[in-house]
């Protein structure tokens, strides 16, 4: 298969889009990834793929500790700003009013739909990206934000619609 035809594939799958952030204050930086998930429960674990040319892969691997941020629909100019989509770069980035800290020191969104202190415990290369496993220490959540997506080119959110239909078990 072509990349071409590969990437076109993947327009089409839906995702959450994150912020994985890492530092403390001056020194912090973050990047939007939507590859993205839970790995195992026991220990708690999550992957994120991240390409090594990011300016926040070096980071992560330096301070061994990362945040996941799960992003709700009105922060969808903070996706852009953290895909290097906007003229600001490295850490003022973080809005003092949006953004705290985990007790490791990694940045917290504060109404975030999800936010998770990760332990970098392995990484996995294969090819322009590496596998990133971090073992969750912490977590918090708003269950009220609307999850922001990407698909095709564009954000999206879910529908309340949907979530009424009851889930057969
Ligand atoms: C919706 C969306 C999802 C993205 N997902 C990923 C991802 O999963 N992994 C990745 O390495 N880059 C991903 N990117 C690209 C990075 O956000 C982008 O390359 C960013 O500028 C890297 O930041 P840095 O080099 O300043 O650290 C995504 C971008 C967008 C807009």
């Amino acid at each position: 298969m072509t990349p071409q035809a590969f990437k076109q594939l993947m327009r089409m799958h839906p995702a959450a889009v994150n912020i994985i952030a890492t530092g403390k204050a001056p020194h912090r930086t973050g990047m939007t990834v939507s590859a993205f998930m839970s790995l195992g429960v026991e220990p708690p674990t999550v992957v994120c793929a991240i390409n090594r040319n990011a300016f926040s892969y070096a980071h992560m691997v330096d301070n061994q500790v990362f945040s996941v941020n799960t992003l709700a629909v009105e922060h969808i100019e903070m996706a852009k700003l953290f895909a290097g989509q906007a003229p600001l770069s490295g850490d003022e980035r973080f809005d003092a009013q949006q953004w705290g800290q985990f007790d490791s020191g990694s940045p917290c969104l504060q109404d975030a739909v999800m936010s998770l202190e990760c332990r970098l415990i392995r990484q996995v290369q294969e090819s322009t990206h590496s596998l990133m496993v971090g073992e969750v220490i912490s977590g918090r959540y708003n269950d009220a934000a609307m999850p922001l997506l990407y698909r095709d080119g564009q954000w999206l959110t879910i529908s309340d619609d949907l979530l009424m239909v009851p889930v057969g078990r």
